[in-house]
């Protein structure tokens, strides 16, 4: 049996960006929050950081905002940056008003005082957090908010399929009318109707064989909206983090950047340090620049990784600024408080993805794109660590305006056709989606990773090409399941990052490539704009770049 549903609102993603929109919702409006797992599943759960913003006396919006365009390598959009770092300080007031309990400053005689760590690219101490742990807190407690709302129904283990749109209606104006969702526990295909919608679906770092993140980051809001005609922007900047433990059971678990910024070093195998060779800030050098140079020293050592060592700390204050961190080396047999731990980069961060303007509205009318989903213009070539969750509160508040202000207009076609399935069957040959799922991760890995060429990049392109035209075939043939939604969107994603990437004959911030070492200083620094095919049927055109 198939159900149609309508709301008011129909949010698909519950990280820190669903979530902020959710709440910032008004209760009269009925609001669908959708997540393709438990709801607190995602890249938000694991943060752990902080969120950066501009909270001491002696820090300043214009030293944020500076920091952020240093970072972003002449490509951040600067009234972008402006529009997010002013929001910050307000963002943390509503996120603590909201019951987040940020680790205070004992060292302070102002006891209602924050805690701020360092991190990479930033001047000051601005990164407010929860012990190690930020994302859990911000996410666990927006949870329970949500759950405790009577006008937000909750799909948990619902995966969108595709958007809606007035074209696949035969409708006139482009809009977007709802979205497919599969419910996993049934595997049944449900059609959800909502005047507004909402892509809060999170990055695409599973497109690589190591990322630090959770198994739901595979670019589906990402596929989705260049599906349907929307632009997307900067995808060949794809970030890695620098330390990820290394070790075959961790799944490469995080070690925060704020390791560093609390005094951590980076050491050869032998326990010679090396960052200074590379930028004179050290270890608190970008990201792009810190990964790089690990990958460097890796290669040319024959190395499987490089270690980072904070044992010259004592150990309480390891514990209490670490605990989860800590805690979970021990569990994989390294004292961080007396030896330096084995560290490699790994995926973290799309800093590319659908292009929207200030208010979260994509080229798509009734379409928002939040999170780490959209291209807003804040990252630029490279985003500084800790934006990133502020982007989302930022973006959700603002999306979570635009609908308010232009709720009359939108209205509900009477009926929406339900998702077809007279053509298919049940997959007889599964393992052409395992075999394609890890076939695609390594060669991205291997070819479209810290370190590019042109060479490189013509392999993955034509493996690509390939793997999609399998995809498609057995997309049209055969009953979707999760695991193939998934990676028809990640290989999709995976075509969009090469393209970039081989457009870009330049080096510059995370882009990285032998065959053009140095950024183009002849012209000015342009973002990758790419347009799906079937762009001119609509558009609003966003205005971030106009
Ligand atoms: P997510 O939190 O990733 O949530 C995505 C949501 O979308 C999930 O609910 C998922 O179920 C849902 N979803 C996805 N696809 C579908 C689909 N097809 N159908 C239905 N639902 C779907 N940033 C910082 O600023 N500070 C930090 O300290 C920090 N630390 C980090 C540490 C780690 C280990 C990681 C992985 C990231 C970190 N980041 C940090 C980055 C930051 O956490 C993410 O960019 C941010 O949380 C993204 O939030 P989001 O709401 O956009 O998406
Ligand atoms: C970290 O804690 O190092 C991650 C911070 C981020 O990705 O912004």
């Amino acid at each position: 049996m198939q159900h149609t549903a309508n709301y008011d609102v129909l949010i698909l993603g519950s990280g820190a960006a669903g979530l902020t929109l959710a709440l910032r919702l008004p209760a009269h409006l009925h609001i669908a929050l959708v997540s393709k797992g438990p709801l607190p599943e995602g890249s938000t759960l694991y943060a752990q950081g902080g969120v950066s913003a501009v909270l001491d006396k002696a820090d300043s919006i214009q030293s944020h905002i500076e920091d952020t365009l240093n970072a972003g390598a002449g490509l951040c959009d600067p009234r972008s940056v402006r529009y997010v770092v002013e929001q910050g300080p307000a963002c943390i007031r509503w996120l603590i008003d909201q019951g987040v309990k940020f680790t205070r400053a004992h060292e302070s005689n102002d006891s209602s005082a924050y805690h701020l760590t360092r991190e990479g690219g930033h001047s000051h101490r601005r990164v407010v957090h929860a012990d190690d742990a930020t994302g859990r807190e911000i996410e666990t407690t927006l949870e329970k908010l949500v759950r405790a709302r009577a006008n937000i129904t909750l799909l948990e283990n619902h995966l969108a399929v595709d958007l809606i749109t007035a074209d696949k209606l035969g409708l006139p104006g482009p809009r977007c009318y709802g979205a497919y969702l599969l419910d996993r526990r049934t595997q049944h295909v449900r059609t959800v109707a909502a005047r507004h919608v909402a892509l809060a679906t999170g990055g695409a770092n599973k497109v690589y064989l190591y990322t630090s993140n959770p198994d739901s980051s595979t670019g589906d809001g990402i596929a989705m909206a260049w599906r349907t005609g929307c632009r997307v922007g900067n995808m060949e900047f794809m970030q890695f983090h620098p330390t990820c433990l290394y070790h075959p059971a961790a799944k490469s678990f995080l070690i925060s950047e704020a390791v560093r910024g609390e005094g951590g070093k980076l050491l050869l195998p032998d326990g010679t340090p090396f960052m200074h060779k590379f930028d004179t800030r050290g270890e608190l050098a970008p990201r792009d620049v810190v990964a790089r140079a690990i990958d460097h020293e890796m290669k040319r050592l024959g190395s499987d990784h490089v270690l980072l060592d904070i044992s010259h700390k004592p150990r309480e204050f390891i514990q209490e600024h670490f605990p989860t961190i800590y805690t979970r080396c021990l569990e994989y047999g390294h004292n961080m408080a007396e030896r330096p731990i084995p560290v490699v980069p790994a995926a973290h961060y799309t800093c590319g993805g659908i292009l929207t303007d200030l208010r979260g509205r994509t080229d798509l009318p009734g379409l928002y794109a939040i999170g780490e989903t959209a291209f807003t213009g804040l990252h630029g070539a490279n985003r500084m660590a800790s934006n990133s969750l502020l982007e989302c509160i930022v973006f959700g508040m603002a999306a979570a305006r635009d609908i308010v202000e232009n709720d009359t207009a939108a209205k509900l076609p009477q009926d929406l056709p339900k998702w077809d399935e007279s053509r298919v069957t049940d997959s007889d040959e599964e393992v052409v989606v395992s075999h394609n799922w890890s076939e695609l991760r390594h060669f991205m890995w291997d070819y479209v990773g810290i370190v590019r060429t042109d060479k490189r990049l013509r392999r993955a392109n034509s493996r690509v090409e390939l793997l999609l035209h399998e995809i498609e075939e057995y997309y049209g043939n055969f009953r979707i399941s999760s695991d193939l939604i998934e990676l028809r969107n990640l290989a999709q994603v995976a075509r969009l990052i090469i393209r970039s990437a081989m457009r870009r004959r330049e080096s510059r911030g995370l882009h990285y490539t032998l065959d053009y070492p140095a950024s183009d200083n002849q012209h000015a620094p342009r973002s990758t704009v790419l347009v799906p095919p079937n762009f001119a049927a609509h558009h609003q055109t966003v205005s971030w770049e106009s």
